[in-house]
């Protein structure tokens, strides 16, 4: 599905990602754990086609396009949209200044697979976190992708809202035999949820099973602490 080799990348002479390597499959489901500015969205971004890197990114999941979630604090509120048009761009090479009657029908329809049908005359500027990553999530999911990409799902949603997120992910996957690359910071999450962690601090820290990746001197390197994370360490109460 994917596979990245030795990506790195440097913004303004200084290393952001240093000699990233992994792979994914169809199906698999890939979280991405790292302290703030540890180059998370920056590797989506690459993986994206957003951001020059060096190295390679192979993605072998032919034409079908990605479908990405953006992390929500980087969305522009103010820009004056309405939930339907801003769903509808997904499959139109220009802004959807009028949506026709088939692409109004496939638009409500995604939209109500993430169960915000009735957002759909709503302008973006008015819905709340939780909303409008569910707008994204439509438009993410639109031409059926079979790899799914969200950049911090729960970050700026209510506990429901990002439990209720990570349910549909897990079903579109499993559905579609799709693939998921999912940042967070929920380590829960990812210990219970994902088939693979990478773990970044500008070098790649590990990657593996949740269970090999997730060792307490991974999350002490990347983090300097393991938090509460005792669930994922045994039982045990551990802290820094
Ligand atoms: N255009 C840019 N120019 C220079 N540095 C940047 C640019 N974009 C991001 N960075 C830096 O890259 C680092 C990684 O950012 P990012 O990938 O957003 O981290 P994360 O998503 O893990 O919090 C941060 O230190 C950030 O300041
Ligand atoms: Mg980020």
């Amino acid at each position: 599905m994917i596979d990245v080799n030795n990506l790195s990348v440097t913004l303004a002479n200084r290393a952001i990602l240093r000699k990233i390597s992994f792979s994914l499959s169809d199906g698999e489901f890939l979280a991405v754990l790292g302290p703030n500015g540890g180059g998370k969205s920056t590797l989506i971004r690459a993986i994206l086609g957003l951001q020059e890197y060096e190295g390679a990114i192979k993605y072998t999941g032919g034409d079908k396009t990605i479908g990405y979630v953006p992390q929500i604090k980087t969305l522009d509120r103010s820009f004056p949209a309405r939930a339907e048009e801003l769903v509808a761009t997904a499959l139109k090479k220009r802004w959807p200044w009028s949506i026709d009657e088939h692409c109004k029908g496939v638009v409500s329809d995604a939209l109500r697979q993430v169960g915000a049908d009735h957002l759909i005359r709503q302008q973006i500027r008015n819905l709340s976190g939780g909303e409008l990553q569910r707008v994204y999530l439509a438009r993410a999911i639109i031409s059926q992708p079979s790899l799914l990409v969200l950049d911090e799902p729960a970050s700026g949603v209510d506990v429901v809202g990002a439990s209720d997120m990570l349910e549909f992910v897990e079903e579109y996957r499993k559905k579609n035999n799709a693939a998921v690359i999912m940042v967070t910071h929920d380590w829960e999450v990812a210990f219970h949820h994902a088939s693979h962690v990478l773990i970044l601090k500008t070098d790649q820290i590990s990657f593996g099973s949740a269970s090999e990746a997730m060792s307490e001197t991974a999350i002490r390197t990347a983090f300097g602490h393991v938090g509460h994370s005792h669930d994922i360490f045994g039982g045990g109460h551990v802290h820094a």
